[in-house]
Protein backbone atom coordinates (compact mmCIF):
# COMPACT_ATOMS: atom_id res chain seq x y z
CA UNK A 1 0.00 0.00 0.00
CA UNK A 2 0.37 3.62 -0.38
CA UNK A 3 3.75 4.87 1.01
CA UNK A 4 2.89 8.30 3.54
CA UNK A 5 4.58 10.72 5.53
CA UNK A 6 3.53 11.61 8.56
CA UNK A 7 5.36 14.97 10.10
CA UNK A 8 5.37 14.85 13.59
CA UNK A 9 4.72 11.39 14.07
CA UNK A 10 6.44 10.66 17.24
CA UNK A 11 3.95 13.30 18.75
CA UNK A 12 0.79 12.47 20.97
CA UNK A 13 -1.20 12.87 18.03
CA UNK A 14 1.17 11.84 14.95
CA UNK A 15 2.14 8.36 17.17
CA UNK A 16 -1.25 6.68 17.46
CA UNK A 17 -1.80 7.16 14.09
CA UNK A 18 1.38 6.25 12.47
CA UNK A 19 0.12 2.91 14.22
CA UNK A 20 -3.48 3.18 12.66
CA UNK A 21 -1.97 3.54 9.63
CA UNK A 22 0.46 0.53 10.17
CA UNK A 23 -2.65 -1.43 10.75
CA UNK A 24 -4.39 -0.32 7.75
CA UNK A 25 -1.32 -1.56 5.61
CA UNK A 26 0.29 1.78 4.69
CA UNK A 27 4.50 2.41 4.83
CA UNK A 28 5.11 5.15 7.21
CA UNK A 29 7.86 7.71 6.72
CA UNK A 30 8.07 9.77 10.55
CA UNK A 31 9.92 13.18 10.37
CA UNK A 32 9.94 15.14 13.98
CA UNK A 33 12.31 17.24 15.64
CA UNK A 34 11.80 15.55 19.11
CA UNK A 35 10.85 18.95 20.30
CA UNK A 36 8.11 17.69 22.34
CA UNK A 37 8.65 14.07 22.07
CA UNK A 38 10.99 11.58 22.50
CA UNK A 39 12.70 8.44 20.72
CA UNK A 40 11.46 5.99 22.65
CA UNK A 41 7.64 6.15 21.26
CA UNK A 42 9.11 4.43 17.72
CA UNK A 43 9.55 1.27 20.53
CA UNK A 44 5.88 1.60 21.81
CA UNK A 45 4.33 2.09 17.99
CA UNK A 46 6.57 -0.96 17.28
CA UNK A 47 5.60 -2.74 19.88
CA UNK A 48 1.94 -2.17 19.04
CA UNK A 49 1.86 -2.44 15.08
CA UNK A 50 5.20 -5.24 14.73
CA UNK A 51 6.50 -2.51 12.52
CA UNK A 52 9.23 -0.08 13.44
CA UNK A 53 8.38 2.74 10.84
CA UNK A 54 10.82 4.96 8.97
CA UNK A 55 12.23 7.57 11.49
CA UNK A 56 13.88 10.92 10.17
CA UNK A 57 15.19 13.31 12.64
CA UNK A 58 14.63 16.85 11.54
CA UNK A 59 12.58 19.85 11.31
CA UNK A 60 10.39 20.63 8.55
CA UNK A 61 10.62 24.10 8.56
CA UNK A 62 14.09 23.29 6.96
CA UNK A 63 13.38 23.37 3.05
CA UNK A 64 16.95 21.23 2.60
CA UNK A 65 15.78 18.51 5.57
CA UNK A 66 12.68 17.74 3.69
CA UNK A 67 13.94 17.90 -0.22
CA UNK A 68 16.54 15.32 1.05
CA UNK A 69 14.12 13.26 2.62
CA UNK A 70 11.65 13.28 -0.81
CA UNK A 71 14.45 12.14 -2.41
CA UNK A 72 15.70 9.36 -0.08
CA UNK A 73 11.87 8.08 0.55
CA UNK A 74 10.96 8.22 -3.18
CA UNK A 75 7.01 7.50 -4.33
CA UNK A 76 5.70 9.03 -1.04
CA UNK A 77 1.81 9.49 -1.70
CA UNK A 78 0.22 11.73 1.12
CA UNK A 79 1.25 13.49 4.17
CA UNK A 80 -0.50 14.00 7.37
CA UNK A 81 0.83 16.99 8.54
CA UNK A 82 1.07 17.27 12.30
CA UNK A 83 3.94 19.03 13.04
CA UNK A 84 3.13 21.93 14.77
CA UNK A 85 3.96 23.71 18.36
CA UNK A 86 0.82 23.64 20.35
CA UNK A 87 0.46 25.77 23.67
CA UNK A 88 -1.67 28.53 23.43
CA UNK A 89 -0.30 30.59 26.46
CA UNK A 90 3.40 30.38 24.77
CA UNK A 91 1.83 31.01 21.63
CA UNK A 92 0.86 34.80 23.01
CA UNK A 93 4.53 34.87 24.63
CA UNK A 94 6.17 33.55 21.47
CA UNK A 95 4.58 34.22 18.53
CA UNK A 96 7.29 34.04 15.94
CA UNK A 97 7.72 30.87 17.01
CA UNK A 98 4.73 29.38 16.75
CA UNK A 99 4.18 31.53 12.68
CA UNK A 100 7.03 30.26 11.68
CA UNK A 101 7.02 26.38 13.47
CA UNK A 102 3.44 25.78 12.12
CA UNK A 103 3.16 28.15 9.26
CA UNK A 104 6.97 27.82 7.20
CA UNK A 105 6.56 23.65 7.39
CA UNK A 106 3.28 24.06 6.09
CA UNK A 107 4.70 26.70 3.33
CA UNK A 108 7.50 23.82 2.38
CA UNK A 109 5.48 21.00 2.65
CA UNK A 110 3.08 22.72 -0.14
CA UNK A 111 5.86 23.98 -2.25
CA UNK A 112 7.68 20.55 -2.39
CA UNK A 113 4.57 18.09 -3.13
CA UNK A 114 4.48 18.53 -6.65
CA UNK A 115 7.80 17.93 -7.33
CA UNK A 116 7.88 14.80 -5.60
CA UNK A 117 3.97 13.32 -6.67
CA UNK A 118 1.96 13.74 -3.44
CA UNK A 119 -0.96 13.74 -4.29
CA UNK A 120 -2.42 14.56 -1.28
CA UNK A 121 -2.30 16.41 2.65
CA UNK A 122 -4.58 16.09 5.62
CA UNK A 123 -4.06 18.52 7.57
CA UNK A 124 -4.36 18.71 12.07
CA UNK A 125 -6.86 21.56 12.29
CA UNK A 126 -8.67 22.72 15.61
CA UNK A 127 -12.10 23.27 16.66
CA UNK A 128 -10.39 26.91 17.90
CA UNK A 129 -11.08 28.48 14.48
CA UNK A 130 -14.60 28.10 15.69
CA UNK A 131 -14.22 30.46 18.42
CA UNK A 132 -16.95 30.60 21.15
CA UNK A 133 -20.04 29.18 19.05
CA UNK A 134 -22.84 30.55 18.73
CA UNK A 135 -25.00 27.21 18.24
CA UNK A 136 -23.86 24.15 20.02
CA UNK A 137 -23.47 21.57 18.62
CA UNK A 138 -21.59 23.77 15.83
CA UNK A 139 -20.71 22.46 12.42
CA UNK A 140 -18.51 23.09 9.47
CA UNK A 141 -20.57 25.60 7.72
CA UNK A 142 -20.43 27.50 11.03
CA UNK A 143 -18.20 31.18 11.14
CA UNK A 144 -14.35 31.27 11.40
CA UNK A 145 -14.03 33.52 14.12
CA UNK A 146 -10.80 35.95 14.71
CA UNK A 147 -8.10 33.61 16.38
CA UNK A 148 -7.63 34.62 20.48
CA UNK A 149 -4.26 33.42 20.18
CA UNK A 150 -1.55 32.89 17.64
CA UNK A 151 -1.64 29.43 18.02
CA UNK A 152 -5.36 29.57 17.00
CA UNK A 153 -4.57 31.97 14.51
CA UNK A 154 -2.00 29.67 12.94
CA UNK A 155 -4.80 27.26 12.29
CA UNK A 156 -6.86 29.27 10.20
CA UNK A 157 -4.46 30.70 8.51
CA UNK A 158 -2.45 27.49 7.47
CA UNK A 159 -6.45 26.00 6.44
CA UNK A 160 -6.27 29.34 3.65
CA UNK A 161 -3.13 28.30 2.83
CA UNK A 162 -4.32 25.40 1.88
CA UNK A 163 -7.32 26.11 0.14
CA UNK A 164 -6.05 28.94 -1.45
CA UNK A 165 -2.98 26.92 -3.00
CA UNK A 166 -5.77 24.40 -4.50
CA UNK A 167 -7.54 26.69 -5.79
CA UNK A 168 -4.89 28.08 -7.69
CA UNK A 169 -4.52 24.83 -9.60
CA UNK A 170 -1.83 23.20 -7.46
CA UNK A 171 -1.92 19.17 -8.20
CA UNK A 172 -2.66 17.92 -5.32
CA UNK A 173 -5.94 17.24 -2.95
CA UNK A 174 -6.36 18.04 0.99
CA UNK A 175 -8.58 17.24 3.89
CA UNK A 176 -8.64 19.40 6.89
CA UNK A 177 -9.50 17.61 10.04
CA UNK A 178 -11.07 19.75 12.67
CA UNK A 179 -10.41 18.41 16.31
CA UNK A 180 -12.46 18.88 19.10
CA UNK A 181 -10.24 18.02 22.45
CA UNK A 182 -8.17 14.92 21.86
CA UNK A 183 -7.85 12.72 25.21
CA UNK A 184 -7.05 9.32 26.83
CA UNK A 185 -4.14 6.86 25.13
CA UNK A 186 -4.02 3.67 23.11
CA UNK A 187 -5.39 0.94 25.19
CA UNK A 188 -1.82 -0.71 25.79
CA UNK A 189 -0.26 1.92 27.43
CA UNK A 190 2.21 1.61 25.26
CA UNK A 191 1.90 5.32 23.58
CA UNK A 192 0.25 8.84 25.15
CA UNK A 193 0.42 11.60 25.71
CA UNK A 194 4.10 12.93 27.05
CA UNK A 195 3.68 16.81 27.91
CA UNK A 196 6.83 18.42 28.57
CA UNK A 197 6.31 20.62 32.32
CA UNK A 198 3.54 21.20 33.92
CA UNK A 199 0.58 20.28 31.91
CA UNK A 200 -1.96 22.77 30.30
CA UNK A 201 -4.52 20.63 29.49
CA UNK A 202 -7.09 19.11 31.49
CA UNK A 203 -6.15 15.54 31.03
CA UNK A 204 -2.85 15.49 31.90
CA UNK A 205 -3.27 17.61 34.66
CA UNK A 206 -6.01 15.32 36.05
CA UNK A 207 -4.06 11.84 35.73
CA UNK A 208 -1.06 13.66 37.28
CA UNK A 209 -2.79 15.23 40.23
CA UNK A 210 -4.23 11.23 40.36
CA UNK A 211 -0.78 9.73 40.54
CA UNK A 212 0.19 12.65 43.03
CA UNK A 213 3.18 14.30 40.45
CA UNK A 214 0.35 17.42 41.21
CA UNK A 215 -0.96 18.39 44.69
CA UNK A 216 -4.22 19.60 43.22
CA UNK A 217 -6.75 20.18 39.78
CA UNK A 218 -8.10 23.63 40.02
CA UNK A 219 -11.02 23.61 37.78
CA UNK A 220 -11.11 26.68 35.54
CA UNK A 221 -14.79 28.45 36.96
CA UNK A 222 -17.68 26.65 38.27
CA UNK A 223 -19.77 30.04 37.05
CA UNK A 224 -20.22 28.99 33.58
CA UNK A 225 -23.73 29.37 31.80
CA UNK A 226 -23.53 25.34 32.12
CA UNK A 227 -25.58 22.99 34.09
CA UNK A 228 -22.64 22.53 36.89
CA UNK A 229 -21.25 25.56 35.97
CA UNK A 230 -17.56 24.36 34.77
CA UNK A 231 -16.92 24.67 30.92
CA UNK A 232 -18.35 21.99 28.40
CA UNK A 233 -16.20 20.56 25.84
CA UNK A 234 -16.52 17.62 23.24
CA UNK A 235 -13.62 15.12 24.08
CA UNK A 236 -12.37 12.84 21.42
CA UNK A 237 -10.64 9.34 22.21
CA UNK A 238 -6.80 9.79 20.63
CA UNK A 239 -6.97 6.30 18.81
CA UNK A 240 -10.75 7.49 17.55
CA UNK A 241 -9.14 10.11 15.97
CA UNK A 242 -5.85 8.07 14.86
CA UNK A 243 -8.56 5.86 12.65
CA UNK A 244 -10.54 9.24 11.26
CA UNK A 245 -7.05 10.22 9.58
CA UNK A 246 -6.87 6.69 8.08
CA UNK A 247 -10.05 7.25 6.54
CA UNK A 248 -9.36 10.31 5.20
CA UNK A 249 -5.97 9.61 3.44
CA UNK A 250 -7.69 6.75 1.84
CA UNK A 251 -10.94 9.10 0.81
CA UNK A 252 -8.28 11.08 -0.41
CA UNK A 253 -5.66 9.32 -2.46
CA UNK A 254 -8.86 7.62 -3.86
CA UNK A 255 -10.72 10.76 -5.31
CA UNK A 256 -10.41 11.45 -8.52
CA UNK A 257 -10.71 15.01 -7.76
CA UNK A 258 -7.07 16.64 -8.32
CA UNK A 259 -8.44 19.87 -7.02
CA UNK A 260 -10.62 19.38 -3.58
CA UNK A 261 -10.41 20.38 -0.17
CA UNK A 262 -12.71 19.19 2.23
CA UNK A 263 -12.96 19.90 5.86
CA UNK A 264 -14.29 17.50 8.84
CA UNK A 265 -15.47 18.34 12.39
CA UNK A 266 -13.91 15.23 14.50
CA UNK A 267 -15.86 14.98 17.68
CA UNK A 268 -18.01 12.79 19.17
CA UNK A 269 -20.95 14.85 19.41
CA UNK A 270 -21.63 14.89 22.94
CA UNK A 271 -20.46 18.05 25.38
CA UNK A 272 -19.29 16.90 28.80
CA UNK A 273 -18.59 19.49 31.45
CA UNK A 274 -15.37 19.56 33.01
CA UNK A 275 -16.63 18.42 36.49
CA UNK A 276 -18.56 15.31 34.62
CA UNK A 277 -15.57 14.56 33.14
CA UNK A 278 -13.53 14.62 36.59
CA UNK A 279 -16.57 12.11 37.71
CA UNK A 280 -15.88 10.20 34.70
CA UNK A 281 -12.45 9.46 35.83
CA UNK A 282 -13.05 8.72 39.23
CA UNK A 283 -16.24 6.40 38.48
CA UNK A 284 -13.84 4.61 35.60
CA UNK A 285 -11.04 4.00 37.56
CA UNK A 286 -12.08 3.94 41.40
CA UNK A 287 -9.18 6.94 42.10
CA UNK A 288 -10.22 10.25 43.67
CA UNK A 289 -9.15 13.25 42.48
CA UNK A 290 -7.73 16.10 44.88
CA UNK A 291 -9.46 18.63 42.92
CA UNK A 292 -10.65 22.43 43.72
CA UNK A 293 -12.58 25.32 42.01
CA UNK A 294 -10.40 27.81 41.00
CA UNK A 295 -10.91 31.26 39.34
CA UNK A 296 -11.41 31.16 35.23
CA UNK A 297 -8.77 31.23 33.05
CA UNK A 298 -8.57 33.88 30.86
CA UNK A 299 -9.47 32.92 26.91
CA UNK A 300 -11.77 29.79 27.66
CA UNK A 301 -14.89 28.58 25.57
CA UNK A 302 -17.26 28.62 27.70
CA UNK A 303 -18.80 25.48 25.51
CA UNK A 304 -18.19 24.00 22.14
CA UNK A 305 -19.49 20.21 21.02
CA UNK A 306 -19.33 19.39 17.42
CA UNK A 307 -21.96 18.20 14.92
CA UNK A 308 -19.85 15.25 13.82
CA UNK A 309 -22.26 14.19 11.27
CA UNK A 310 -20.25 14.77 8.01
CA UNK A 311 -17.70 13.04 9.12
CA UNK A 312 -20.10 9.92 10.22
CA UNK A 313 -21.79 10.15 6.96
CA UNK A 314 -19.26 11.31 4.55
CA UNK A 315 -16.61 9.40 5.85
CA UNK A 316 -18.38 6.80 7.19
CA UNK A 317 -16.39 7.30 10.61
CA UNK A 318 -18.13 7.26 14.10
CA UNK A 319 -16.38 8.33 17.44
CA UNK A 320 -16.97 4.89 19.49
CA UNK A 321 -14.81 4.73 22.56
CA UNK A 322 -16.81 5.24 25.62
CA UNK A 323 -15.54 8.07 27.52
CA UNK A 324 -15.11 5.85 30.67
CA UNK A 325 -12.82 3.79 28.72
CA UNK A 326 -10.85 6.69 27.61
CA UNK A 327 -10.39 7.97 31.09
CA UNK A 328 -9.17 4.05 32.12
CA UNK A 329 -6.95 4.29 29.16
CA UNK A 330 -5.37 7.87 30.30
CA UNK A 331 -4.76 6.40 33.79
CA UNK A 332 -3.18 2.88 32.52
CA UNK A 333 -0.95 5.70 30.39
CA UNK A 334 -0.23 7.49 33.72
CA UNK A 335 0.49 4.59 36.03
CA UNK A 336 3.48 3.60 33.20
CA UNK A 337 5.47 6.74 33.01
CA UNK A 338 4.84 7.08 36.86
CA UNK A 339 6.34 3.76 36.89
CA UNK A 340 2.97 3.10 39.69
CA UNK A 341 1.69 -0.65 39.69
C1 LIG B 1 -10.32 21.97 28.74
C2 LIG B 1 -11.19 22.49 29.86
C3 LIG B 1 -10.31 24.43 30.98
C4 LIG B 1 -6.83 22.56 32.80
C5 LIG B 1 -6.90 23.72 24.08
C6 LIG B 1 -6.66 24.51 22.84
C7 LIG B 1 -7.22 23.78 21.65
C8 LIG B 1 -6.64 22.40 21.54
C9 LIG B 1 -6.69 21.67 22.83
C10 LIG B 1 -4.42 21.69 20.95
C11 LIG B 1 -11.28 24.02 29.88
C12 LIG B 1 -10.41 23.24 31.92
C13 LIG B 1 -7.99 22.76 32.07
C14 LIG B 1 -6.89 22.63 34.23
C15 LIG B 1 -9.24 23.07 34.08
N1 LIG B 1 -5.32 22.55 21.03
N2 LIG B 1 -9.17 23.03 32.71
N3 LIG B 1 -8.10 22.88 34.80
O1 LIG B 1 -8.68 24.91 26.28
O2 LIG B 1 -10.43 23.29 25.44
O3 LIG B 1 -8.31 23.53 24.23
O4 LIG B 1 -6.24 22.48 23.92
O5 LIG B 1 -3.48 21.31 20.85
O6 LIG B 1 -6.98 24.50 20.51
O7 LIG B 1 -7.28 25.77 22.95
O8 LIG B 1 -8.32 22.38 26.40
O9 LIG B 1 -7.53 20.78 28.09
O10 LIG B 1 -6.72 23.17 28.18
O11 LIG B 1 -9.08 22.68 28.77
O12 LIG B 1 -10.31 23.31 34.66
O13 LIG B 1 -5.89 22.49 34.91
O14 LIG B 1 -10.58 22.12 31.09
O15 LIG B 1 -10.69 25.59 31.65
O16 LIG B 1 -12.58 24.35 30.26
P1 LIG B 1 -9.01 23.64 25.64
P2 LIG B 1 -7.82 22.23 27.89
Amino acid sequence: MAKILVTGGTGYIGSHTVVELQNAGFEVVIIDNLSNSNIGVLDGIEKISGIRPTFVEGDVTDLDTLRNLFEQHPGIKGIINFAASKAVNESVEKPLKYYRNNLVSLLNLLDLMPQYGVEGIVFSSSCTVYGEPDVNPIDESAPIKTATSPYGNTKQIAEEIITDTIKAGAPFKSILLRYFNPVGAHPSAEIGELPLGVPQNLIPYLTQTAAGVREVLTVFGNDYNTPDGSCIRDFIDVVDLAKAHVIAMKRMLDSKDSDSVEVFNLGTGNGLSVLQLIESFERATGVKVNYKIGPRREGDIEKIWAEPAKANNILGWKANVDIDDTMRNAWRWQKKISGLS
